[in-house]
Parts: structure tokens; sequence; C-alpha cells
């Protein structure tokens, strides 16, 4: 994935996951909701220190206050400075401390052995190197530390794709079509099996039932498409309106889920 597109206009500011993550928390069909799930996931003991890569907008921690153990010490991190703003001022006057800083997981910048925890949700697949990021999360875990970290698997959202293809007559994929990523739920243990131990991958079972166009389009223009399709907004609005007056919903399949790495 290109790295200057992701620092220098996907993730400059939290505009694009912002619109993602809203579609999700409206429209989702499962109400517990994919942040607190992913939190019961997270098996720690009651004093822990804790690093985050990529925490985005800080959604896992924010979506979890009220059951955040005290003794856990938490550095969240993410490579774009937007982002860090905007996890910066979710979690200020949360009553709870973060350690929000810089930091690329490519190289990581703390000692060796600093964690108990390391957590990297939905990024993996944007990182060219994934053997040399696996290093850096085994160089910064303790021993016998864990490696939490969420994908999608390739057939993840893609009746969107399908909507899009629809209203473009073939001409145009959506860019966040799942199939083309190169770390996901149906891989991503092949990769993590040479430097993990005792990995298990757990789905979370989910999909989408949009009832307003609004939120979708907005969801596809927070990608590349939104300069190829700038010109036809009100038509891809009036399309998608159409779709849902049709059948009363917009079905979209989700499949994301976790790959949890227990030792080694
Ligand atoms: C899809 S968002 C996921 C955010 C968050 N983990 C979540 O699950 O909501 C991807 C995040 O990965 C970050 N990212 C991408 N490549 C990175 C890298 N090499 N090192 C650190 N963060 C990176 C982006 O800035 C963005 O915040």
């Amino acid at each position: 994935m290109d790295q200057n597109y992701l620092l220098n206009d996907q993730y400059k500011t939290a505009a694009n996951l912002t619109a993602r993550v809203d579609l999700h928390k409206r429209f989702s069909v499962n109400r517990d909701g994919w942040f607190r799930w992913v939190f019961d996931q997270i098996n720690l003991p009651p004093r822990a220190r804790i690093l985050e890569i990529a925490c985005g907008r800080g959604d896992l921690w924010r979506e979890n206050l009220d059951r955040i153990p005290a003794g856990w010490d938490i550095t969240l991190t993410d490579f774009a400075e937007g982002m860090l703003a905007e996890t910066k001022s979710n979690l200020a006057n949360t009553g709870r401390e973060f350690k929000i800083e810089h930091a690329d997981i490519r190289s990581i910048p703390y000692d060796d052995a600093e964690f108990d925890a390391v957590i990297a949700n939905h990024m993996l697949y944007y990182v060219p190197d994934k053997p040399g990021a696996f290093r850096e999360v085994l160089r910064v875990r303790k021993p016998g530390g864990k490696f939490y970290t969420t994908t999608v698997g390739s057939r993840h959202m893609e009746q969107l794709n399908e909507l899009v293809q629809r209203f473009c007559d073939g001409a145009l994929a959506f860019d966040f079509d799942s199939r083309g990523l190169d770390f996901l739920l149906e891989n991503g243990l092949a990769q993590l099996e040479p430097f993990f131990k005792a990995i298990r991958m757990r789905r979370y079972e989910d999909a989408l039932k949009v009832t307003q166009a609004e939120p979708l389009v907005k969801y596809i223009f927070s990608g590349r498409l939104k300069e190829l399709l700038k010109a036809r907004e009100q038509g891809l609005r009036a399309f998608i309106a159409g779709e849902i007056e049709a059948s009363g919903a917009i079905h979209i399949f989700k499949d994301s889920g976790i790959f949890i790495g227990s030792k080694g």
C-alpha cells in the first residue's frame, strides 16, 4: 500500500475513518458493538503494560472506558499525526490516563520487552514488510506476552463493491474491496505462524442493514473513489436512495475477526 497516500491523504485527518466507523455504528445488525467485542478478547492480568499500534481515533478505549482495569498502563500510537490529534481529543477529560505517542510499526520507538501485550487492529494490510513488523512487535513484547491483531475477510462488504460496480456499469471497483488486501482472516494465520505461537482466530458475526443513502455515500467517498466519482455524487446518492426504496434496505455482508498470538 502506498505509504504517502496513507499518511498525506487517507489518514491525514480522522475524517475518512470517521465516515466508515459512523456507518458501522449506525447500521450494524449486531448491537453488541465491534469495539466492545474486541475488548472482550483481551485477556490480561490486572496490572499490565499495553501498546496499541495504529490506534486510529482511539475507539477501542473510548468505547470501553467503563471497564478498563485501573492497573493497565496504556500507550496508544499511530504513524499519522491527524489520528493522534483525534485520539487525544476523544480521550481528553475521560478521567483515565493514556500515553498517546507517535510510532510506526516498521520501527517501533520503544525498548525491548517493554509490553505485556501489543495490539494492532485493521492495519497490517497496509504494511509492506509484514515479517519486519512482526519482528518489531516481538522485540517490544515481553517473552510470553500477547499479540492481538484484527482484520477482515475477503468477502467483507462485498455487496458494496457490487453496488458501486452496478452504478458505474462495471467501470469502477470499490476501493476498499477486501479481496485486494494481503492480510486477511483467510491468510493471516500462515503469515503469523512463523513468528507467533498458539495463534487463535475468532470471527465477529455481523452485517449491515443500511436504510439511509447519505452515510453510505460518505463511506464510499472516504477513499480514492471520491476523486473519480465526485462529478457523479448526486447520481450516486439518487441511485443508492432508489435501491433502498426498492427493497427497504441495502444488506451488506461483513466479515471481521481477530488473531490472538499467546506465546513465543
Ligand atoms: C483502518 S485504520 C484502523 C484504526 C484502529 N486500529 C481501528 O481499528 O479503528 C488504520 C490505521 O493504521 C494507521 N497506520 C497505517 N500504517 C501504519 C504504520 N506503518 N504504523 C503505524 N500506524 C499505521 C493509520 O494511520 C490508521 O490510523
